[in-house]
């Protein structure tokens, strides 16, 4: 691929899985090579976006607990200092391998409507969507699915007791944490909308002004909250934690019921499984779109035998492939459980080699010439990623997310707990964009207990190079995200594997019909190429994604932790 490689701080940790090797470990950054003593941080196979969330799983494996008991820690300890990402009042996807049976699992904590959700829910007397009531305030927020998602991982994969595996969390939302550029932008994105809300402005200022960078910010509430959890009593969905939930989210206007949360449940499901180039990729299935419109595109790819191709055919080509896989998206995707998507058909390479027949080598197909849709979606800013590889060789990627910057605004009562904006998630309105401006139709429209259509998709990779466990937020982008990754990371030629999370994105998602480029990132030639081929080529004002990725090389006893450089240690954040 032709890009301008670009020379922002860059850090990669190797991190030695053998007992024997734990000693040693090698940081590259800015191209220069030292050695350190080993930190507890820097010894085990854990990328996640913040380091005290990855501290606290590593001090879980430390202890004696696996891949999974190490999630459970990473996903409380994030849910406390990346309060604007994900956390209890969210909902995520965590993508399971367990290598004594080899087996794989999709855990499905997606949040589901309140049973009092309609389609009409958000439309105004002119039937028109009214997008503030499904992005802020009570009736944004569906039924969270962490709270589930950390008793069932603790049921039934964990070596440790939730007692343990929260430890960490608690203990940082007690004693609190320091503020990061990161936390500091996204209180900026939404201040309004925090001090809207009394409980989430006492929360997320300190005395009523923001936080200064390095400050120290407490959750005690929270604090508490999870130290209910850790009784694994189920007061989340059954008991005193529902009860102060449903009367705040009442109070303030929303609609949610004892039952709605008692009736939460988590899934298992089957991942999708692609075959691309001789490697293995497992995904994300429904109700994430991240598989299906994957399959479709490796597939396409394949069919084009795509690393034959020239760097700009290559380009072109993948293009097309995202256009015809975001527009099934689009046209069949929802919640497996409600809406009917022809699943066998869009994972199918027959299906893809028909879709393929309508790809010009030469020119750009016109979105409008794709079959229709009917309405439009919504999707979000904020949520997080993080990926686990333990000395057995157990993995988990998970994806989590409370969709915008700090969700629905709201901390419901006295928990301590930020509710979600998922509603939004779900198709709202006819005809009406959003900031991702991703369409949907019925099958993602709005019904009682049904879950959003999402673009989460934590994967794994599993090829002759070895392992790699990977996912990203970046909302319709995630998937175009790990797509070019994947490409990066399975290219028979030369392979680096900082580039798997560094190389420069590209996006199209079918509707609006434009590629989208990361600035700053690609040179003229490849967007003069681009242009010739008829593609509207649109730089967008700012880089994104913050990927999290384990990569474990078949030969040897060593794992690398790449952190996007987007992310905290980068100039993106
Ligand atoms: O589930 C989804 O696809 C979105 N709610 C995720 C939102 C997201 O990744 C925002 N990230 N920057």
């Amino acid at each position: 691929m032709s890009y301008i490689k670009t020379h922002k701080k860059h850090c990669i940790v190797r991190v030695v899985r053998s007992v024997t090797l734990f000693f040693t470990f090698v940081v590259w950054s800015l191209g220069v090579t030292f050695f350190s003593q080993a930190q507890a941080s820097d010894t085990c196979a854990i990328a996640s976006a913040h380091p005290d969330a990855t501290a606290a799983g590593c001090k879980i494996l430390q202890n004696g607990g696996n891949a999974f008991d190490a999630a459970i820690a990473v996903t409380a300890a994030l849910g406390v200092v990346e309060p604007y990402s994900s956390g209890l009042g969210g909902g995520g996807f965590y993508l399971l391998h367990f290598a004594e049976s080899e087996k794989n699992v999709f855990i499905d904590a997606r949040e589901m409507a309140p049973g009092l959700a309609s389609e009409s829910l958000y439309l105004d007397e002119l039937g028109k969507a009214v997008p503030q009531r499904s992005r802020e305030g009570p009736l944004a927020a569906a039924i969270p699915g962490i709270p589930a998602a950390l008793q069932h991982l603790s049921k039934h994969y964990s070596k440790l007791s939730l007692a343990e595996t929260l430890r960490p969390a608690i203990k940082l939302a007690h004693d609190g944490f320091a503020v990061d550029p990161r936390f500091v932008r996204a209180v900026g994105w939404v201040e309004k909308r925090l001090r809207k809300f009394a409980g989430a402005e006492s929360v997320f200022f300190n005395a009523g002004e923001a936080f200064e960078l390095g400050q120290i910010l407490k959750q005690p509430q929270l604090a508490e909250t999870l130290t209910e959890l850790a009784k694994d009593n189920d007061s989340f969905y059954h008991g005193k934690l529902a009860r102060e939930m449903v009367n705040f989210v009442s109070a303030a206007g929303g609609n949610w019921t004892l039952s709605d949360l008692e009736r939460y449940e988590v899934k298992e499901r089957e991942p999708v499984v692609i075959n691309f180039n001789e490697a293995r990729i497992i995904t994300a299935p429904l109700p994430s779109s991240g598989g299906l419109v994957m399959a479709q595109i490796f597939h396409i790819l394949d069919e084009f035998s795509y690393y034959t191709q020239s760097s700009s055919t290559q380009t072109h080509l993948v293009v097309e492939a995202m256009r015809r896989g975001y527009n099934d998206r689009a046209r069949f995707m929802g919640d497996p459980d409600y809406a009917n998507a022809p699943v066998h058909l869009l994972s199918s390479v027959a299906y893809a080699r028909k879709r393929a027949k309508s790809i010009d080598i030469n020119h750009a197909t016109d979105s409008l010439s794709l079959p229709t849709v009917f309405d439009l979606s919504l999707e979000g800013e904020e949520t997080t990623h993080f990926s686990i590889v333990d000395d057995d060789g157990n993995r988990v990627a998970a994806t989590l997310s409370i969709n915008g910057p700090f969700g629905s605004g709201m901390v419901a009562g006295d928990t301590g707990i930020l509710l979600n904006n998922h509603m939004d998630d779900f198709s709202i309105g006819i005809g009406q964009g959003n900031a991702y401006q991703l369409v949907g139709n019925r099958a993602n429209g709005i019904e009682a207990h049904k879950r959003p259509l999402s673009s989460m998709s934590p994967t794994f990779v599993e090829s002759d190079r070895g392992i790699l466990a990977i996912g990203s937020p970046g909302g319709s982008r995630i998937i175009s995200m790990v797509v070019l990754s994947v490409l990066e990371y399975l290219d028979p030629g030369e392979f680096s594997s900082e580039a798997v999370v560094s190389l420069p994105r590209y996006h199209h998602q079918y509707l609006p019909d434009r590629v989208q480029i990361e600035p700053d990132s690609f040179d003229n030639d490849w967007v003069a190429e681009l242009k010739q081929r008829g593609h509207n080529v649109q730089v967008y004002r700012r880089k994104w994604g913050n990927m999290q990725a384990v990569y474990c090389p078949k030969s040897e006893q060593i794992c690398e932790v790449l952190n996007d450089p987007r992310g905290r240690e980068g100039v993106v954040f």
